[in-house]
C-alpha cells in the first residue's frame, strides 16, 4: 500500500551581517564574555540592520531553501511564517515574504508559539499537505528579536540574536518497499498557566505598545529540561523508535546548559546534537530551522538520518518532530 509523507526537501538559513560579541555589550552593559558563555554558552550574535525586518530575513532564508530543493516559487503554494517579532500587527509578516517572493498565488499566514514557532509550523504545514490544502510549503522561523529586548536588562538582552531559518516540505507518495521518509511524527504541547514566566510587556490591544521581553529566568531553566524530554519521548513512542536509533538530535537553541541538560537526560551522545547557539544565541523561532540549515549545509545531515527537532519557550509551548531526512 503507498503512503503519503511530507519530506524535507530543501533548508536554508540567513543571520544578518552585523555579529555583536560578549566583548561588545560589556562596554555599555555590567556583564562579561565569561559570565555569559559560562551560564549560557553563547559567544556572540546577529543583530538586523536599521530598516531589516523580519519578513527581510524571512525571504532571505526562503530563497535559499528553494535554492537547496532545486524549486523556484512557483513551485510553492503556502509559506507558513513563525514569528513573535512581526514586521507589522498586520498583516501577517508572511503575506510580505510572499510578495517579496513574487508569489500570486496560494495562501500564506503567520504561526506565532514563540521559540516552538518552527515545530508548531512544521507540524501544522505537514497536517495541511496530508489533508489536500498544498502540495508543497514553505515553513519559515524568523525573527528580529533585537527589537523586542531592554537592552538595559542584563538578565535577558545577552540571551538572544536574529535570524531566519526556512525549509521546504513537500508532499511525496511513497510506493510499498520504498524506503522511509519525510516527517514520522509530531507532538505539541501548551500550557498557558505560566504565561508570565516568559512573555513581552506590550501589545495592540493591552497597552498598544510593542514592548520588551521579561523573564524569570530561574522558572524557565526548571521546566525546560522536563518538558523538552516528555515531548521527546511522546513523539519517539509514536514511531516505537528509540534515542539509540536518532542520527541527529536538532534542539531549539535556547541555552547551551538547557541543551546539555536535555541531552543527558534523554541518553544523546554529544556528538549527535547540532549545536548554534555560541554563534547565533537564542534566534527564538528562527533557531530549529538555522541549526538544521547549519547541519544539512556542512554535510552532518544527510539522506536517510533519523533527525529529531525539538523546542520549547513562552507560553509555555512546546514540540518535537521526528523526520527521516
Ligand atoms: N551578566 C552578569 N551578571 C548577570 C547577568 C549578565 N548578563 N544576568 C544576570 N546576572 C546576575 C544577576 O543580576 C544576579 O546577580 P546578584 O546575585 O548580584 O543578584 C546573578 O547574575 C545571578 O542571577 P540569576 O538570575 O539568579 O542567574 P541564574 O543562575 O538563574 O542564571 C540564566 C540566569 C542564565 C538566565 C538562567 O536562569 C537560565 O539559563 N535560564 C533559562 C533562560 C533561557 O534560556 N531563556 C531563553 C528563552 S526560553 C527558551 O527559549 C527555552
Amino acid at each position: 500500500m503507498s503512503e503519503t509523507r511530507s519530506i524535507f526537501r530543501g533548508v536554508g538559513g540567513y543571520l544578518p551581517a552585523r555579529i555583536v560579541t560578549n566583548d561588545e555589550l560589556s562596554k555599555s552593559l555590567d556583564t562579561s564574555d565569561e559570565w555569559i558563555v559560562q551560564r549560557v554558552g553563547i559567544r556572540q550574535r546577529h543583530i538586523a540592520a536599521e530598516g531589516e525586518v523580519t519578513s527581510d530575513l524571512a525571504t532571505a532564508a526562503a530563497r535559499r531553501a528553494l535554492a537547496n530543493a532545486g524549486l523556484t516559487i512557483d513551485d510553492i503554494d503556502l509559506i507558513v511564517v513563525a514569528t513573535t517579532t512581526p514586521d507589522k500587527t498586520y498583516p501577517a509578516t508572511a503575506a510580505f515574504v510572499q510578495n517579496k517572493l513574487g508569489m500570486r498565488h496560494g495562501a500564506a499566514f503567520d504561526l506565532q508559539a514563540v521559540c516552538s514557532g518552527f515545530v508548531y509550523a512544521t507540524a501544522t504545514a505537514d497536517s495541511m499537505l496530508k489533508n489536500g490544502l498544498a502540495r508543497r510549503a514553505l515553513v519559515i522561523g524568523a525573527e528580529t528579536n533585537s527589537r523586542i529586548l531592554d537592552w538595559t536588562d542584563r538578565s535577558t538582552c545577552v540571551l538572544f540574536g536574529d535570524g531566519a531559518g526556512a525549509a521546504v516540505l513537500e508532499l511525496v507518495t511513497l510506493e510499498r518497499g520504498e524506503a522511509e521518509r519525510g516527517i514520522l511524527a509530531s507532538s505539541l504541547r501548551a500550557d498557558g498557566q505560566h504565561w508570565d514566566k516568559l512573555y513581552v510587556d506590550g501589545g495592540p490591544s493591552s497597552s498598544q505598545t510593542v514592548g520588551h521581553v521579561r523573564m524569570e529566568g530561574k522558572e524557565v531553566f526548571k521546566h525546560a529540561v522536563g518538558k523538552i524530554t516528555d515531548v521527546v519521548e511522546t513523539v519517539l513512542a509514536k514511531t516505537g523508535y528509540t534515542v539509540a536509533d536518532l542520527d541527529w538530535f536538532v534542539p531549539h537553541q535556547a541555552n547551551r546548559r538547557i541543551i546539555d541538560g536535555a541531552g543527558a537526560k534523554l541518553g544523546i551522545p554529544p556528538e549527535k546534537v547540532i549545536v548554534t547557539v555560541d554563534r547565533h544565541a537564542n534566534t527564538s523561532a528562527a533557531s530549529v530551522p538555522l541549526a538544521l540549515a547549519t547541519g544539512v549545509e556542512d554535510g552532518r545531515i544527510k539522506r536517510g538520518d533519523l533527525v529529531l527537532l525539538e523546542a520549547m519557550g513562552a507560553g509555555f509551548t512546546w514540540g518535537a518532530t521526528l523526520v527521516r531526512w
